[in-house]
């Protein structure tokens, strides 16, 4: 069961998430200032007009969300027959590498039954990430979307995310056409590799999480994964001993920051939170490393130093275990499910040339993140 964990004041944990090692660093949403509504509908000299319009991103700056409350998870892979009968009958499966991640044709999200859904949380929090090729998810209805992702968890809303009009849950990552960010990143920047967990800062951070392709550049914009569970294990058992037990304070400050900063919305305050370093998967009792540069700040009862110094070896860990990461590449009808919580990503902002690039995500929430016992 999951351990109690120490709740620091308020004002201690503000001051440790601007005291850390973050490294938060974001240039993939242009958000309003960059959005134009008539490229994106009419198209462009050089562009076709968007594909989903129905998916383009609103912002309401008026709008505004209370803070989320705690809520009771429930993760239907428990509930899994672990043979996949139903989600992999008529499936032809691929292993990504031999380390994370899978590739299937021949199965059709939207046409799973309630065996089929919980045996795609089991086998996505198995694999970690999963790419489900040829899928009509995103010619669903988007409130039929959102049911079906509503499966698994709680709707997050994002708090500095634009979405599809009247439906703030999904996720929008859009760069338009003739967009320029990469060009303008570049200028300040030497790469775009920002390594996280998605919205890590809440209380229950999400879980089986679904991604999918709208519009996309010919080449480019893949995305990269890496299996915490895989970075855990890597690490020696005394290693891992000293791990066991440590928290660290997790930071929605700087994205929110960031936002305002860009002329875009905050639709929710920025929180922090307190995790363990190391989080036990409830259905697989797996260990996964739980922290990332983008979000996490500081480790609970080290100093400065000694926090910056451990995160930056966990981070440089992360980063260059390529042989337990996968590279993901996008098709039209691509839809890729990943658990958010053994796992880490990062986009790439290699395309220069200003093609569009729009996914959706729907991102729902599982439970706190919490640490088992030690077992050597
Ligand atoms: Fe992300």
């Amino acid at each position: 069961m999951a351990p109690a964990l120490v709740e620091l004041p308020p004002q201690q944990v503000l001051s440790f998430t601007k005291s850390g090692s973050g490294e938060y660093k974001e240039a993939f949403n242009g958000g309003p200032k960059a959005f134009r509504q008539d490229a994106e509908l009419q198209g462009t000299e050089k562009q076709p007009p968007a594909k989903y319009p129905n998916y383009l991103p609103t912002w309401n700056p008026e709008k505004k969300y209370p803070p989320l409350e705690l809520f009771e998870h429930y993760d239907h892979g428990k509930d899994a027959n672990a043979a996949f009968p139903n989600l992999l009958k008529d499936a032809k499966v691929a292993e990504m590498t031999a380390n994370i991640g899978m590739e299937i044709e021949g199965v059709q999200l939207s046409k799973l039954t309630e065996e089929g859904k919980n045996e795609l949380a089991l086998f996505v929090a198995q694999n970690k990430v999963v790419a489900f090729r040829n899928q009509d998810f995103a010619d669903l209805h988007i409130q039929d979307a959102l049911n079906i992702g509503g499966y698994f968890g709680r709707h997050h809303i994002h708090p500095t995310s634009g979405g599809p009009a009247g439906f703030p849950q999904v996720h929008l990552v859009h760069r338009g056409a003739d967009d320029t960010t990469s060009r303008d990143f570049f200028e300040e920047r030497t790469n775009s590799v920002t390594w996280h967990s998605d919205v890590t800062y809440e209380k229950q951070p999400p879980g089986t999480t679904f991604l999918y392709l709208l519009d996309g550049p010919s080449a480019g914009g893949d995305t990269l994964f890496c299996n915490q569970v895989a970075a855990y294990r890597r690490l020696s058992p005394e290693f891992r001993k000293r791990l066991h037990g440590l928290e660290a304070v997790h930071s929605a400050v700087e994205q929110a920051d960031n936002s305002r900063n860009r002329g875009g919305v905050v639709r929710r305050e920025p929180i922090s939170s307190i995790h363990p370093l190391v989080r036990t998967h409830p259905v697989t009792g797996e260990k996964a490393l739980f922290v990332n540069p983008q979000f996490t700040r500081r480790i609970i009862g080290y100093k400065k130093e000694e926090s910056d110094f451990l995160l930056k070896f966990l981070y440089d860990h992360i980063a260059k275990g390529q042989d337990f990461q996968a590279r993901v590449k996008w098709a039209p009808g691509t839809v890729v499910v990943w658990d958010n919580r053994v796992t880490a990503h990062s986009a790439l902002l290699d395309w220069e040339d200003g093609q569009r690039r729009h996914l959706a995500r729907i991102t729902p929430q599982a439970e706190r993140p919490y640490e088992t016992p030690f077992d050597g």
